[in-house]
């Protein structure tokens, strides 16, 4: 509902032309307390350009609206504070959420452009860590948000899946691996290979020299080296799945760093072809002075290509194949310089679609206040991480409800939901400390608490088992007021997220309509049979509406009961 617009109609005749009614409507502003007005007009521009006092011109105007739309209109010095009829706006605000469900919200800004996101993005043959876990459920949240507001969003995972760590990874199985290890327990053991060849290579520097030889017969197409690097992926990509499993995470495409091979010489020959390439000891580098950035390194005195070789393939193939509206990857913060770069040479290259092209950085993540690497040989994986948290969800629900039906499924929803939720409710920038007995509580800004919210709405509604319209509402009830304006944010909220890219504006958003909710429901006897029985009613099924459709865009289930 746009109560801004009907407040500026409402001043555009009583200003008499002095400003227009998009003027005004910008002019807007929400008191601080609901108790001072719903909206309010400040008058200090009109005093400026008609040199007097903003209080006489609030009187005098004050005077000249129509107040019948509203509950009342006052003035409160330089301000025109408007009160909205509260049962219309009630009246409204459910009646668009009934009647839309899930929709509500929708807003077809993008046409359907195409949105490329870069997300997730593991390393072959490492584990999958909770560091990966960040790009992957922002990455998930903001391709929902972008499907509601009418963008089509091309989940990419951009495996690290090429590069000459592969030719160690081949030595080290060839010296020292078995088929049978890597099958029963891939990653673990393959990193262990890896850990091996950097321990041996000190007193071996030979090592380095058969590693190099094996990459160069990677890429050169030779068999065996081509046969073991897709078997590693292969076994790589079936764990990577189990996660994505648990936490509902599909992708369009896995065009990994690999898949970027045969697209590389383009690259050189653009580059060559406009005298970018400049020769550095051997190496091959694009100067990038004009953006203030250091230059960035395209081909190894070997002749081998780069991490950096290979993005810029990747621009140049989304601009191809997908026209975009915008180009995104989701990839921590210590990336932020790099791909300052990658867009510094793309636009030298000609590429002007590279000017849509944005990074979209978060913090790091701990886990109970410790960092995570895996050089160090502290591994936390995600897999178990999501395994423990299901598990303590369980045995919270043994002890709450431990009659529920469909245990299983309902901790898997509220234990994963948790972790999702723990990840998203600050901005992304942020470095975030996991801690699994926190993100699991049932009180306090958990996703565990929208959830319960959003269970305990349901059940009241099941109570009543009244069939709801979808319009017709009286709801005069001051304590709902709260609740009912945040309901009708929503909207907004939405456009907000997906403007900044920022899925923590969604989940913070569901922390404070559940709070409003409930502090709502504890004050007032919903289920009480009198006249406005359904409108209560009305307002409880608009609050599960959208904590479930919030819930929805961050990624994290919402259950029937719990
Ligand atoms: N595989 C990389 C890593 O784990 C992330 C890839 C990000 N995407 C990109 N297009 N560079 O650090």
């Amino acid at each position: 509902m746009d109560y801004k617009q009907q407040v500026a109609d409402a001043l555009t005749a009583p200003l008499d032309g002095t400003l227009t009614t998009e003027k005004i409507k910008d002019l807007i502003e929400t008191p601080k307390t609901s108790k001072m007005g719903d909206l309010a007009f400040p008058t200090f521009t009109l005093a400026k350009s008609m040199h007097r006092a903003p209080n006489d011109i609030a009187a005098e105007v004050v005077e000249k609206i129509d107040q019948s739309q509203f509950e009342k209109v006052v003035q409160a010095g330089p301000y025109i504070n408007f009160f909205l009829d509260k049962s219309a706006y009630a009246n409204d605000v459910m009646s668009a959420i009934l009647s839309q469900g899930s929709h509500y919200g929708d807003y077809d800004e993008g046409h359907g452009g195409n949105v490329p996101i870069d997300m997730s993005s593991p390393n072959i043959a490492k584990p999958m860590s909770m560091g990966h876990l960040r790009s992957t459920v922002i990455g998930n949240s903001i391709a929902n948000l972008l499907t509601k507001r009418g963008y089509h969003p091309i989940k990419d995972n951009h495996l690290g899946d090429w590069g000459t760590q592969f030719g160690k990874l081949i030595t080290a199985y060839k010296k020292w691996g078995n088929e049978a290890d890597v099958r029963k327990d891939p990653i673990t053991n393959l990193v262990a290979y890896y850990v091996k060849f950097h321990k041996e290579d000190v007193e071996h520097p030979e090592l380095d020299d058969e590693a190099r030889e094996w990459f160069k017969k990677l890429e050169d197409g030779d068999e065996e080296a081509n046969r073991l690097w897709k078997w590693f992926s292969e076994v790589s990509l079936k764990e990577f799945q189990k996660v994505y499993d648990l936490l509902g995470v599909k992708f369009d495409m896995y065009n990994g760093e690999a898949f970027y091979n045969d697209k590389m010489q383009e690259v050189i020959d653009i580059l060559k072809d406009k005298n970018l390439l400049i020769e550095s000891r051997g190496a091959e580098i694009v100067n990038l002075d004009e953006y203030n950035l250091n230059p960035a390194l395209i081909l190894k005195s070997d002749g081998a290509t780069l991490y950096i070789t290979r993005d810029l393939a990747t621009g140049i193939y989304r601009e191809r194949e997908f026209h975009f509206a915008q180009n995104l990857y989701v990839v921590g913060s210590e990336q932020t310089y790099y791909f300052k770069q990658v867009k510094a040479v793309l636009l030298k290259m000609g590429f002007k679609s590279a000017e849509r092209m944005e990074h979209i950085p978060f913090g790091l993540i701990t886990v109970n206040g410790k960092k995570l690497s895996t050089r160090s040989g502290r591994i936390v994986l995600l897999e178990e991480v999501l395994n423990d948290s299901i598990a303590l969800a369980k045995k919270q629900i043994e002890s709450k409800n431990p009659d529920l039906k469909n245990k299983d499924e309902v901790a898997r929803q509220v234990g994963v939901g948790a972790v999702v939720f723990d990840d998203l409710k600050n901005e992304r920038i942020l470095n975030i400390d996991f801690n699994l007995e926190e993100v699991l509580k049932f009180e306090g800004d958990t996703g565990p608490y929208v959830q319960y919210t959003n269970v305990r709405a349901k059940s009241l509604l099941n109570k009543a088992g009244v069939t709801l319209n979808t319009e017709g509402y009286t709801l005069t009830d001051p304590n709902a007021w709260d609740t009912i304006k945040l309901l009708d944010d929503f909207p907004q909220i939405v456009k907000e997220a997906n403007d900044k890219h920022e899925p923590s504006v969604v989940a913070k958003y569901t922390i404070h309509l559940a709070q409003a909710f409930n502090k709502y429901y504890g004050n007032t006897k919903i289920l009480t049979k009198d006249d406005a029985l359904e409108g209560r009613l009305a307002l409880v099924k608009s609050v599960s509406v959208v904590l479930t459709e919030g819930l929805r865009l961050l990624g994290v289930q919402a259950p029937d009961e719990m």
